[in-house]
């Protein structure tokens, strides 16, 4: 039988809530089955920094990077927390394993299943998915302050492109749409950022000429944000930078019926690292302990984890799962646990 080893990394606040949620529901979908997970958990996050100082130690890089793919809930403390000023978990922990690992495809699919109940009255039908870069972008650090907190502080945080990264990440992007409705739509601030905006323009379009039969559309991100609204159906295929791609799936969770439900893959599609699978959600100071968190969204990550290890069908059967809760769900109150359980027995079906 296939062994997978699957490196969990609960992290801070809901993450560990969800993640336990996300771990029965794979258990039930390859429980008897020809697969098995060989699960290593890290115990990494806010948490860890506070007893430890460490964010992650090259130790714990090596050891996540040798395993075949990575589950993680969600990692940071409160936002401002002055414990936290130094740890930088974000950029420390999360980015750093998103670009160590080069995981230069950031999937976020946004669906709205039947029975969500959505924010919006005439939501249409919803299926498109975020491609968001990345590795790049405003994201990699390379800025600076000087005369810092003085009336003369000049702060300054670089947005990379480079030609390499937005050409593979635009080639993802169309090849999902061949696979999809055949449309890929870019975003970005052109008007605006012309150089940034350049490069990607040019890489779409010179890309756009081995797909005849993809169309291509365009988007100022500010107005991509009016029609996520408006027309959220004439998405299929969004590709767009590390940055815009951030807010804009936020803004997607939202409209199809809340970041519970919104999973994501940051995908190393080479197979040289192993790729990582979460919610777009965060840790959730807020409601962290209540067992109020939504682990939908964890789950569904897990199902994103299955597909991309080739296990469609019990990736289909997750799925479906999740479906068919969601689609029973009307205005019931339930805990993290419940939902999970919930949703693991309909794979016992
Ligand atoms: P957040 O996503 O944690 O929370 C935003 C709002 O959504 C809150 O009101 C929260 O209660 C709600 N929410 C989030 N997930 C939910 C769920 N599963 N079910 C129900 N409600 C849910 O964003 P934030 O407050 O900006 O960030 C909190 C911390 O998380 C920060 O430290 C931030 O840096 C970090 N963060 C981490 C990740 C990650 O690990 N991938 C992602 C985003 C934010
Ligand atoms: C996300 C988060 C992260 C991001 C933060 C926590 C670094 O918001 O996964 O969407 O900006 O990518
Ligand atoms: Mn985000």
């Amino acid at each position: 039988s296939r062994v997978v080893k699957l490196a969990v990394i609960p992290g801070d606040g809901i993450g560990p809530e969800v993640v336990a949620e996300a771990e029965k529901v794979l258990d039930a979908a390859t429980a008897g089955s020809a697969v098995q997970f060989d699960k290593t958990r890290f115990s990494l996050g806010a948490a860890r920094y506070l007893e430890t100082g460490d964010t992650l130690t090259d130790d714990d890089l090596a050891a996540i990077g040798g395993h075949d793919a990575i589950l993680l809930g969600a990692v940071g403390g409160v936002p401002g927390d002055p414990r936290l000023k130094d740890a930088n978990i974000e950029r420390g922990l999360l980015l750093k394993l998103r670009f160590e690992l080069d995981h230069y495809v950031n999937l976020r699919p946004s669906k709205l299943y039947p029975g969500v109940p959505g924010p919006l009255a005439e939501p249409g039908d919803i299926d498109f998915v975020v491609v968001r870069e990345g590795t790049e972008g405003p994201y990699v650090g390379n800025g600076g302050a000087i005369r810092k907190g003085t009336p003369q502080e000049v702060a300054n945080e670089t947005s990379v492109n480079t030609a390499f990264g937005v050409e593979r990440v635009v080639r993802y992007a169309f090849d999902l749409a061949e696979r999809r409705r055949q449309k890929v739509t870019l975003v970005h601030k052109t008007n605006v950022l012309v150089h940034a905006g350049g490069i990607w323009q040019r890489l779409v379009t010179e890309v756009a000429q081995e797909h005849p039969g993809v169309a291509v559309d365009y988007l100022h991100v500010d107005a991509a944000t009016i029609f996520l609204v408006t027309n959220p159906g004439r998405f299929d295929v969004i590709v767009t930078d590390n940055l815009f791609g951030d807010i804009l799936t936020d803004l997607a969770g939202a409209v199809t019926g809340g970041i519970g439900l919104a999973a994501s893959g940051n995908i190393n599609p080479d197979g040289a690292f192993p790729s990582m699978f979460e919610p777009v959600h965060g840790s959730a100071p807020d409601i962290a302990g209540q067992q109020k968190a939504d682990p939908t969204a964890a789950i569904l990550s897990t199902a994103l984890l299955l597909d991309h290890l080739g296990l469609t069908d019990e990736a289909q059967r997750v799925t479906r799962a999740v479906e068919d809760d969601i689609a029973a769900r009307g205005d019931s109150i339930r805990t993290t646990s419940q939902i999970g359980d919930a949703i693991a027995a309909l794979l016992q079906r």
